[in-house]
């Protein structure tokens, strides 16, 4: 193959298709791999909010239950300062826990800094003195615009469940954002009140990629967390890829070598065939002009062998000059298939009823089935069948295979010539039951010289086909050893074509 052919058979086999596949395999990956941030950000999620509706619903506890300790046990100040002290202390969550009087002012508490300080809205006072439970806010708190904590408060309510007063802790956001950045470090993560207060904010400033957000409702409150995992590349991936298109890569380049071997064989092949046409062309004219130059002096020897014969009449003498004739004879045959080799086939053919051809032919090959003591059977149609071909060259060929069939078989035996014709070919078939051949002899019936008869030159079968090929047929040989064989002669059908001076007389 050219370089330049080689090089678009490899973009087409090798490279386009590697191309094509890898995009194929990664845009599946990246949809697979999307698929599974998804999952690990919605269960990331569901931990979230697990952890802040635990931190929320254990804070509402506690301060209902200080609230109803201090209006049923009758708590002072002091007691209850104590106490809320003694949560903030052992609870790290907490910044802070207040005790507010019924304006929502704090009265004492473990940050003095807020004493005096209104820290809750009158919105959310009637908010708990209507429910009588804990309210969680999550608005702006005025002292802190930049929203440290939490503020969750439980009213105290005496014996007619009324509010005395509240109890106020602040959970602290600095310590909740530590431990969801421990619990799954990575994620981007958004804590959104109903109207869409941001309280927590995390990882989102450095976060790139084309995650999409998962949200996750609180169940303790109506805030929604929003919850996406990084777009790292995970490395098994990759690896999965790259491993995915390596093998790509060598199957398909298996393909390319398989097909350029095929290719470079189909190529031998055809040089091989092209050089034997050679060799067997200048065989051919080598041998029809050297048999030309032995016939001439073989006539000479056979004219003298002749008056030999005449002269001497002794039985020794006359079997000696019938085996000199018998080899005068052979020389002669083989000589005459040379004749033929040489031949240019680029003959100028002419048009022939193949009946008519038959006709000339018949007594002869019945002459030779008499030697050989076997029966011919023809099947000829009443159409005429019109073919170009060389009247003498399509007669020697028939006879030729003939005379194959009669060597082949056993006295008394039928040799079938049938010539019909099929579709667009004219069809001359020759069956014999003879001996037959096997698979591998078949091979080698064309090729000259092949023969496995004492006497044969191997050169029937061979110039047969050149002839058959000269006049663009095909001659098949199909055989099966003990059974027989069948040649079948195809030659392209002439149709419509006036006969020219062509007369013929049917004999069947
Ligand atoms: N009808 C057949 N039955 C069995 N074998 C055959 C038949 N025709 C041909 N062959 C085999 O093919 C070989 C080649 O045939 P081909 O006609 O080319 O040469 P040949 O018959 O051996 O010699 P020649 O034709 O010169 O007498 C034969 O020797 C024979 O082995
Ligand atoms: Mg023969």
């Amino acid at each position: 193959m050219k370089t330049r052919h080689k090089f678009t058979a490899y973009l087409l086999i090798v490279i386009l298709p590697l191309i094509i596949l890898s995009i194929i395999y990664w845009t599946h990956l990246e949809r697979s791999i999307q698929k599974e941030r998804q999952e690990q950000a919605e269960w990331a999620g569901t931990v979230y909010q697990e952890y802040i509706d635990q931190v929320i619903s254990e804070t509402k506890e506690i301060l209902e239950m200080l609230s109803l300790s201090s209006s049923v046990l009758y708590m002072d100040d002091k007691k209850t300062e104590l106490l809320m002290k003694w949560i903030k202390d052992t609870d790290s969550r907490y910044a802070g826990v207040y005790w507010l009087n019924q304006d929502g002012v704090s009265i004492s508490g473990t940050n003095k800094y807020f004493h005096h300080y209104s820290l809750i809205e009158q919105d959310d006072i009637e908010l708990a003195v209507k429910t009588q439970k804990a309210v969680v806010i999550g608005t702006k708190d005025p002292y802190k615009p930049d929203f440290d904590y939490i503020s969750i408060f439980a009213p105290i309510l005496d014996h007619d469940k009324k509010a005395q007063g509240f109890l106020l802790a602040h959970i602290r956001l600095d310590d909740m954002e530590k431990t969801l950045k421990k619990l799954s470090p990575g994620h981007a993560f958004i804590l959104e009140t109903s109207d869409k207060t941001r309280i927590l904010d995390i990882n989102t400033e450095e976060f790139t990629g084309h995650s999409t957000w998962v949200d996750v409702p609180l169940t303790e409150v109506d805030w929604t967390l929003s919850v996406k995992m990084p777009d790292r590349i995970n490395t098994n991936n990759m690896n999965f890829f790259l491993i995915l298109v390596f093998f790509t890569f060598l199957f398909t380049h298996m393909i390319y070598s398989v097909m350029e071997e095929l290719i470079v064989r189909r190529n031998t092949k055809n040089q091989k065939l092209l050089n034997d046409r050679q060799k067997i062309d200048f065989v051919g004219t080598l041998a029809a002009s050297t048999a030309h130059e032995i016939k001439n002096p073989l006539t000479g020897i056979k004219g003298l062998v002749q008056l030999l014969v005449e002269k001497h009449p002794e039985e020794q003498d006359q079997f000696y000059y019938s085996v000199i004739m018998k080899e005068i004879e052979r020389i002669n045959s083989i000589v005459s298939e040379f004749l033929i080799l040489g031949k240019p086939m680029a003959q100028t053919l002419s048009l022939y009823d193949i009946r008519s051809i038959i006709a000339e032919l018949r007594p002869i090959i019945e002459s030779e089935a008499r030697h050989f003591n076997i029966e011919v059977e023809w099947n000829i149609v009443k159409e005429p069948i019109m073919v170009h071909c060389t009247k003498d060259q399509l007669k020697q060929v028939i006879l030729n295979i003939a005379k194959n069939g009669f060597e082949a078989m056993e006295v008394g035996e039928k040799l079938r010539i049938r010539i019909h014709h099929e579709n667009e070919w004219a069809k001359i078939i020759i069956i014999d039951n003879g001996y037959g051949l096997n698979e591998k002899d078949i091979g080698k019936v064309f090729d000259p010289f092949y023969t496995s008869k004492k006497e044969g030159t191997g050169l029937g079968l061979f110039v047969c086909k050149r002839i058959i090929e000269s006049f663009n047929g095909t001659i098949e040989f199909s055989s099966k050893p003990l059974n027989g064989t069948t040649v079948t002669i195809s030659l392209p059908l002439i149709k419509d074509q006036p006969l020219k001076g062509l007369i013929f007389k049917n004999e069947d």
